[in-house]
């Protein structure tokens, strides 16, 4: 019979196909740096309590950092067949160091250890992904205070809307950002509990420690409920939910460059490093960066419902099902990083084409709404300016004429309040510069909402 940890309660040996299907040392190995900082925290802690000898409690530590130094040397190989991290981490301190090694599975289970583990790692991560997403804030901002002129077209339901600029248009993908950088902090806040010390449901008879380890492994506290402590996947729930959302905000955002690099809008130009061409087609220049962050949004989304349904019948405590866990947060916080570390550059490479904005936001009727606030500068209530300039509209579309071309006596047909000025009232600038109520689109007003987030990133990062 094979030396399994649990050999002392079977008779049999694991069927290989359970075996492999258990295992999950394949996806959890990329813990090992953190399941090493957890078991060293425990092992202080039980030599300063008293609960294994100062001298056993030296030669784990000691030992655990030379496996340490040996994994990420690649001195030391992780065994596949292992059945997770942690037991394959103990059994080979213990084949290390002799009987001393088996000491330092005292006073925990591997469910208050797996769930250490996975909030020390996720901890590092989110850290990593925070950084990632001050950066694509910052170059946002740098691109917007270069565009605090560049005139486009604003759209609801697709259809030209306004006339706002590119910079007020970048500006309100780095507030969604700036909000996206606060979940992932709210979510730190409240991940960052410490399950060590909750043993396998209930607790432990040894006069254990747990401030120590929590305050070792710079946790706020340790957990309070022992089987809260083993049995909650909130926090991977919740950190999904924000990976998910800021997925969302790339995916909007990548729709848009999908629309703007093609030849109805050309309002951008990818650069030929972030475009891939046809294998047919030689005239084609693929957007493919942004596609693809569109598609992987979808998968983060799937990995969210994969967190959600896995937890939802499961009673208290731990259950095996919670190490599906991983291979769901692993996916989405990889992707995560992955999309945003190449939607950078795909974003601060791209040129910006401000002739072809400038020419679509002048078309379309995009400053009927400006034409009837004329009216009701000069007086008149807006439900009646807004008939009006619908009537012009409808005037110039039979005519084939725009606002800025229909003559005066038509307008003047229509109300005698219109004058020589509402040319220059509905000129495309008139509107942009107009537009300064806080938030809007004109130049001050945008580089106020740019001061405004670089300070507030300045504080963040
Ligand atoms: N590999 C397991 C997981 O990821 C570790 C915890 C195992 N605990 C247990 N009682 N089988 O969830």
């Amino acid at each position: 019979m094979a030396n399994v940890m649990w050999a002392g309660r079977f008779s049999k040996q694991v069927d290989a196909e359970v075996n492999a299907f258990n295992s999950s040392i394949a996806f959890d190995g990329r813990m090992y740096r953190h399941d090493i900082q957890g078991s060293i925290a425990h092992a202080e802690m039980l030599g300063s309590c008293g609960i294994i000898s100062e001298e056993d409690s030296l030669a784990i530590i000691g030992g655990l950092k030379d496996i340490l130094g040996d994994i990420d040397s690649g001195a030391l190989r992780l065994d596949p067949n292992a059945e997770d991290i942690h037991m394959f981490i103990e059994a080979e301190l213990t084949k290390r160091l002799g009987s001393v090694g088996k000491r330092l599975h005292t006073a925990r289970s591997r469910n208050d250890q797996v769930a250490v583990d996975l909030r020390l790692y996720l901890r590092d991560e989110i850290a990593g992904i925070r950084a990632l997403v001050c950066e694509l804030a910052a170059a946002l901002i740098k691109t917007a205070k270069e565009h605090t002129e560049t005139i486009m077209p604003g759209y609801t339901h697709l259809q030209r809307a306004q006339p706002i600029t590119f910079a007020h248009h970048l500006m309100a993908y780095v507030w969604m950002l700036l909000r996206d950088i606060g979940r992932l902090d709210d979510a730190v806040k409240r991940m960052n509990y410490c399950p060590l010390g909750s043993g396998a449901l209930a607790g432990t008879t040894y006069r254990t420690n747990r401030r120590q380890t929590s305050d070792l492994l710079g946790f706020t506290a340790p957990m309070p409920n022992s089987l809260d402590g083993v049995a909650d996947r909130d926090y991977c729930v919740e950190l999904c939910c924000a990976l998910s959302l800021l997925m969302t905000h790339l995916s909007r955002f990548s729709e848009e460059i999908i629309m703007w690099c093609s030849w109805e809008f050309k309002f951008i130009e990818l650069d030929d490093a972030f475009a891939t061409g046809s294998s047919i087609m030689p005239q084609k220049k693929n957007p493919d960066v942004t596609e693809l962050i569109r598609g992987k949004t979808g998968r983060v989304n799937g990995d969210l419902v994969t967190l959600l349904t896995m937890m939802k019948g499961l009673p208290l405590a731990y259950n095996k099902d919670m190490q599906e866990d991983k291979e769901a947060i692993f996916d989405a916080v990889d992707n995560v990083k992955l999309c945003i570390r190449t939607f950078i550059p795909m974003l601060t490479t791209m040129r910006v084409i401000r002739e072809n904005m400038r020419s679509a936001a002048a078309k379309g009727f995009i400053n009927a709404t400006d034409c009837a606030d004329y009216l009701v500068k000069k007086g008149m209530p807006f439900r009646d300016a807004y008939k009006i300039t619908g009537t012009l509209v409808a005037q110039c579309i039979s005519e084939g004429l725009t606002l800025e071309s229909l003559p005066l006596e038509k307008y003047r047909a229509l109300s005698e309040l219109f004058d020589e000025d509402v040319y220059d009232a509905i000129s495309l600038d008139t509107c942009v510069r107009e537009r300064k109520s806080e938030g809007g689109p004109s130049p001050e007003a945008v580089k106020a909402q740019i001061a405004q987030a670089e300070q507030i990133l300045g504080e963040l990062a």
